[in-house]
């Protein structure tokens, strides 16, 4: 949420900048600006709207070259878009970008007002831009200014900052917020994101809360509390500059939704050990498991709902109760906790606020923690007890699509893991269950990527629509409910998913004539079932396209439409399933014409609570 680059070196800083953002777009996209050094001091540039719209105004403010910036691309919170609210923001002889929220934000603005300190935005950063001012006029010295007016700011925050007499260099601190330092072949590079690096460089630096750092053309220098000043310590990302490109896809949508097959064996075969599920690699035993009674899963939107579609798996597998909770909810009604109880928390992103609140309200309770996580040595992933990495790759699409789908493969990996340590399922079912997961659903994705076509098709009808209903009876309910939020967020229409024995009790009052309800129906126990919720709202005028297994009795009957889906196991058949309802929602966003990758209101990792 809120993108930050910043650059010291021997290279032009402005196409390096503007390359930046253009990639950390997908954390926000309301407006974006950059503050660079030029021989006439700080200029600054910004405005609403995106990256183009900047490179329109540095033409036409003729800031072309410079060799020390910094630059913002913002998701609003204080203040709406605008000229004036976007970053960086000015006080004094400083100049900042910010990433997280000052929440004490008004008593230090009262604080300078009563100093006589005016403010031009709306905005938490720029009384953040002025708490610094104050402080390094008091001391003219950037570490102790930063120590001092960051001792005031409660929230989260990450900065980058430009001090008017202290050209060359950028400095920065974070709490809360992600940073990132790297090390180029030309100079020295800051950002929120590894993907914002990748076109520059692999070398990186992770910043630790707290920690103060200070770039040159030739240096990087780090500052701890106690005062000592010592060099980052390099590590290579795995990362590659093509894994943050689009490589012929139109979006990263469709780019991710294909890379499906393989970030599921990516993320479950360090998992694997002689066939069967073994999580020693992440430091975690089969003893571990044998200890756990319970399991809470916290996590949000998408997460949550791999969350259900893994606790299901967990209680049918590893009998083990398993229920997912939303994040932002999970501190005021906590669940209670039973001896053996270990809390799941699940994050794509590995900085969202409410599940890291969850996170440290559940290690405060003294509860066991584990964190199944995308981004490598993201605040959740450190400060959870266990971590489990889903080696999914860099998500750069907004809606997630193979974050998801590595996280329920992990909680099937889970599943099996515990089943087997605690004795509920033979060697044979294990090998037959991390099978299935490791081969058959891979498989069944690339079998439903080849039925786009026809999926686009289907796509047409829904894209004229307002409203579209999702049902499904046990995991199809949990299935439902994630693809109704994919259709939801990139297509912009309403998509409500309900259990599909439910509808009878209120909600079939707003079927009508040709409105449209996917059923999905993928558990061989449950198609009679569902098949009558089908001819419920059938015979009440709904368009019914049915996602069911291949072997489903006559399905056509039922059905004004079908998608078949593999049947070789229940993973197969699951996996195939999201497929399908990912697909139709990117195909029915695509016919009407909406921002896929970078749907409106919307941001990538959400670091505010
Ligand atoms: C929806 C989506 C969001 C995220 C949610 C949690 O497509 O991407 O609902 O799933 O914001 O994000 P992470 O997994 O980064 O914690």
């Amino acid at each position: 949420m809120c993108g930050i680059i910043g650059y010291t070196g021997s290279a032009n800083a402005i196409p390096k900048i503007t390359k930046g953002l253009s990639v950390l777009e997908y954390r926000g996209y309301d407006s974006v600006g950059i503050a660079a050094r030029t021989e006439l001091g700080v200029k600054t540039v910004k405005c609403k709207g995106r990256i183009g719209a900047l490179e329109e105004r540095l033409t036409q403010q003729k800031l072309s070259e410079s060799q020390c910036a910094i630059g913002h691309t913002r998701w609003a919170t204080h203040g709406g878009p605008s000229d004036t609210n976007a970053h960086p923001h000015r006080a004094g002889r400083v100049v900042l970008v910010h990433n997280g929220i000052i929440e004490n934000y008004k008593e230090l603005k009262e604080m300078l007002s009563r100093a006589k300190v005016s403010f031009l935005s709306e905005t938490d950063t720029e009384v953040a831009a002025a708490v610094l001012n104050a402080a390094y006029d008091a001391c003219n010295d950037p570490l102790t200014a930063i120590r001092t007016a960051t001792a005031q700011m409660t929230g989260s925050y990450a900065f980058g900052i430009l001090f008017d007499d202290h050209p060359g260099e950028v400095w920065a601190i974070r709490s809360g917020s992600p940073l990132i330092l790297a090390k180029g072949e030309d100079g020295f590079y800051l950002a929120s994101d590894m993907t914002a690096l990748l076109p520059f460089t692999r070398e990186y630096h992770i910043l630790k809360e707290g920690e103060i750092a200070r770039l040159t053309a030739t240096e990087a220098a780090l500052c701890g509390a106690a005062d000592a000043w010592c060099s980052p310590t390099w590590s290579i990302t795995s990362m590659t500059p093509e894994s943050a490109q689009k490589s012929g896809f139109e979006h990263f949508m469709l780019k991710e939704i294909h890379e499906q097959p393989e970030a599921i064996v990516k993320s479950v075969s360090p998992r694997i050990k002689n066939g069967l599920p073994s999580f020693e690699a992440d430091g975690i035993s089969s003893d571990f498991w044998k200890q756990v009674k319970n399991i809470q899963i916290v996590a949000c939107g998408s997460a949550t709902h791999a969350g259900l579609v893994g606790g299901s798996v967990l209680e049918r597998v590893a009998k083990v109760p398993a229920a997912s909770y939303i994040a932002s909810e999970y501190r005021y009604h906590p669940p209670i906790a039973v001896d053996g109880t270990l809390v799941v928390v699940i994050s794509q992103s590995g900085e969202t606020a409410d599940t890291l609140a969850a996170l440290r309200y559940a290690k405060s309770a003294g509860l066991p923690t584990l964190a199944i996580v995308n981004a490598v040595e993201t605040t959740i992933a450190r400060e959870a007890d266990y971590r489990v990495y889903t080696y999914a790759g860099p998500e750069i699409a907004v809606a997630t699509t193979k974050g998801y789908c590595t996280q329920v493969s992990v909680l099937y990996m889970i599943a099996a893991a515990i089943a087997h340590a605690c004795g509920r399922i033979s060697d044979e079912e294990a090998r037959e269950l991390v099978r299935s997961v490791a081969e058959d659903a891979p498989t069944a994705i690339t079998e439903m990527l080849e039925k786009t076509e026809t999926l686009r098709e289907m796509s047409k009808r829904l894209a004229q629509k307002d409203h579209v209903f999702y049902i499904g009876r046990g995991l199809d309910y949990a299935m439902s409910q994630e693809a109704a939020l994919k259709l939801k967020e990139i297509s912009y229409i309403h998509a409500e998913a309900y259990a599909a024995g439910e509808l009878k009790h209120g909600t079939i009052s707003l079927i009508e004539q040709d409105t449209p309800v996917l059923a999905i129906s993928t558990e061989e126990a449950l198609y009679d079932k569902t098949e009558s919720n089908v001819r419920e709202v059938r015979s009440r005028g709904a368009y019914v396209i049915l996602i069911c297994r291949q072997d489903a009795r006559d399905p056509g009957h039922s059905a004004d439409e079908v998608i078949l889906l593999p049947t070789k196991s229940e993973a197969a058949t699951l996996f195939a399933s999201l497929t399908a309802v990912q697909l139709l929602a990117y195909e029915t966003a695509a016919l009407r014409g909406c921002d896929i990758d970078r749907p409106r209101n919307l941001a990538k990792s959400v670091t505010v609570e």
